[in-house]
């Protein structure tokens, strides 16, 4: 068994500050809070840190398109996700930011220890440069035909079509995501972060422990193919912190990310006069966990403990790798409508729904997890409401109309509550383990247990008989007990639900004292969840109401000749306008009006629009035309998929194409 009081601090990966949350991130805050809930209720001091990530190019182009600094941006973004946290039941101990003070401090200082110690490697490379943008493009931020399989419009790492990695100068016809220039390769001198120099240590570390056991095989692959040194510098602009001893030479984001955990760690100690040393000196006996994404393995698996050894400061304990979240089936993808923000699905369903289902899913593997919008329907009724939650509906009027809210001395079977609560070591070391999912199958079944149970016993016929009313009491007691300690062994999952029943139960719970409540006055029974309703899908899938389309208004004489309403200019400039190259357009099926059109708009990327002018253009006739863009409409969700903008045509039975004189580029901007 776990030794207890145990001194834990607990990451979850820092989420981007360039956009709202959706529903991956929230997996894998569901299954860090879980974790972190369940250590609390063992008694243990444990602590959940979290931060907006705030730095690099990403960030600051952001930034840049909505005229804010990066700061203000940040900030923005940061308050956005502590509120979408917190609507999720998210506990975080503290949210930060990695542009904090604290973070460049012990960036520095970490960095400086690493170049004092010979583990940093100046390098010239070379790098292709956006001469209109004045900036170096990171991959992501150049397209270009694929060199394999001649697709075009591919990133610069790897193509999307036939998966083949390269670098950005290997691509056909290069152009740059931003400006749509043609970059052109430049020199730079970059500081690499000689990671070979832990080789032998990593090997170590990575496999003694740390880590789930696929991840660790996998990491000796790359151990065994050779370390190569990390580039941790970015050119100037870049939104992050100075290398010291630099004017023009950033830390990339990636270094001061996980530093960032620090920092947080460091800002919570500060404000709680908590000594920061005895979670992350060398020789802390506390433990530290980190729970992060499939994708950023590498970072905390081979730099993260080598920046950390290399520094002088203790190394995580573990590092808990999860899988994607799949939507029915599919990867999340905005153009094939299965990319849920949080604050999306908060509009529709309760949030301890979800922590349910992905609980009943997750497992301590890194498999991906699918979010099946019926299977979400189907076990939300039948666990939540079907199973636990009718144990207490069905027994409750018993005690509070039959008995005045007065539980019995006694439990009419003893041995089914004391079998349900020898269950908790199981339970417990399912949580301990993150095998949420066999933890909820074991209270499903003793929830199945306790419904037979009631079943068998059919108080509500027993209350027909005079001489059996101590029968019920003690029938439902036993029902009522169970549903308590059920739904104790959920309080991590469910924790509003959880401190409802407390209130129903007039006591609260705790996870090491199982005592049935006797002899004890509860509440009044309020429903405690809701069935979820088909028509909550339909709507979480549906266009938005402020995108819906008005409804048209009666073609009457008067209406004709009334003036268009007046708009100020702050709202004519409010409405961004962009010139946009048509580069693929289809028909849709099912749709009589609409063509998808597939859009480029030059530093803003692609877009997808849905179009209603079929009637007028075929598919072909619009490939290669410049047209106008309104940028920043909120992306609608159609049956088909997302529409990402609006294209303006002139018109209503023959449409005709807003289209700008030649010259004019994807992504200018039309006033
Ligand atoms: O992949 C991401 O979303 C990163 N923002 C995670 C950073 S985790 C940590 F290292 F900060
Ligand atoms: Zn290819």
């Amino acid at each position: 068994m776990a030794p207890q009081n145990r001194r834990i601090l607990v990451t979850s990966a820092l989420p981007y500050a360039n956009g709202p949350l959706h529903l991956g991130h929230i997996l894998e805050f569901t299954q860090t809070d879980i974790w972190v809930r369940y250590q609390k209720l063992k008694g243990n001091t444990c602590y959940y840190i979290c931060a907006s990530d705030a730095h690099g190019t990403a960030t600051m182009l952001k930034a840049e398109e909505q005229g804010l600094t990066p700061e203000d941006h940040v900030n923005k973004i940061k308050a956005s996700q502590v509120a979408s946290c917190d609507n999720f039941l998210i506990n975080f101990d503290n949210f930060y930011s990695t542009h904090s003070e604290e973070n460049r401090l012990f960036s520095e200082e970490i960095y400086n220890k690493l170049h004092a110690k010979g583990h940093i490697q100046k390098k010239t490379i070379k790098q292709l440069f956006d001469t209109e943008k004045g900036l170096f493009l990171a991959d992501r931020f150049i397209k270009g035909t694929c060199p394999k399989c001649k697709t075009p419009d591919q990133y610069g790492d790897n193509c999307e079509a036939c998966g083949t990695t390269y670098t950005p100068a290997d691509l056909i016809n290069p152009v740059s995501a931003l400006s749509g220039s043609t970059p052109v390769e430049k020199d730079s001198e970059h500081y690499f972060f000689k990671l070979e120099d832990f080789t032998d240590f990593l090997q170590e570390w990575t496999t003694s422990g740390h880590l789930q056991e696929p991840v660790s095989n996998k990491l000796q692959e790359w151990l065994e193919t050779g370390l190569q040194s990390w580039d941790i510098s970015r050119d100037a602009p870049y939104f992050g912190f100075n290398i010291p001893g630099t004017d023009d030479k950033y830390f990339y984001v990636w270094l001061d990310a996980p530093i960032g955990y620090m920092a947080s760690f460091k800002n919570f100690c500060d404000n709680k006069n908590m000594d920061f040393n005895q979670f992350w000196a060398k020789d802390s006996t506390a433990e530290l966990y980190h729970f992060i994404g499939k994708d950023i393995i590498n970072f905390h698996a081979l730099f993260w403990p080598a920046m950390l050894s290399a520094s002088n400061y203790r190394t995580p304990t573990g590092v808990f790798a999860h899988g994607f979240v799949t939507v029915n089936g599919q990867k999340m993808s905005k153009s094939r409508g299965t990319f849920i923000n949080a604050d999306d699905y908060l509009k529709h369903f309760d949030p301890e729904h979800l922590r349910y289902y992905y609980a009943s899913k997750l497992t301590s593997q890194v498999d991906d997890i699918d979010l099946n919008l019926e299977d979400f329907l189907g076990k939300v009724n039948t666990d939540i409401v079907n199973k636990l939650v009718n144990i207490a509906s069905r027994c409750a009027k018993f005690i509070t109309k039959g008995n005045n809210g007065m539980l019995a001395s006694t439990l009419d079977n003893p041995a089914l509550f004391d079998d349900a609560a020898a269950q908790q070591s199981t339970i417990d070391e399912h949580y301990e383990n993150r095998e949420y999912a066999k933890a909820i199958r074991l209270i499903m079944k003793l929830a199945d247990d306790a419904n037979k149970y009631i079943d068998e016993k059919a108080p509500w016929a027993l209350a027909k008989e005079p001489d059996k009313s101590d029968d019920v009491i003690a029938i439902c007691t036993t029902g009522l007990n169970l549903f308590r300690l059920l739904i104790t062994y959920l309080t991590p999952v469910l924790p509003e639900m959880a401190k409802a029943a407390e209130a129903f139960f007039n006591k609260s719970t705790n996870w090491s004292d199982l005592t049935p409540l006797l002899d004890h006055q509860i509440n009044h029974f309020k429903p405690l969840a809701k069935r979820i309703e088909q028509k909550q899908i339909d709507a979480l899938l549906a266009p938005s109401p402020a995108n819906e389309e008005k409804p048209k208004k009666k073609k009457d004489k008067k209406a004709q000749a009334e003036p268009p309403s007046e708009i100020g200019i702050d709202q004519f400039l409010a409405v961004d306008l962009r010139v946009a190259k048509i580069i693929d357009a289809n028909a849709v099926e099912g749709a009589d009006k609409l063509l998808a059109l597939k859009l480029d708009v030059g530093n803003l990327g692609e877009r997808q629009v849905f179009s209603g002018i079929k009637s007028s253009y075929s598919p072909e006739a619009l490939i290669g035309k410049h047209t106008v863009l309104v940028a920043n409409l909120k992306p609608r969700k159609m049956r088909f998929g997302v529409s990402e903008g609006m294209i303006l045509a002139a018109g209503n039975k023959d449409i005709y194409l807003l289209s700008p004189d030649d010259g004019a580029k994807p992504g200018d901007k039309v006033s």
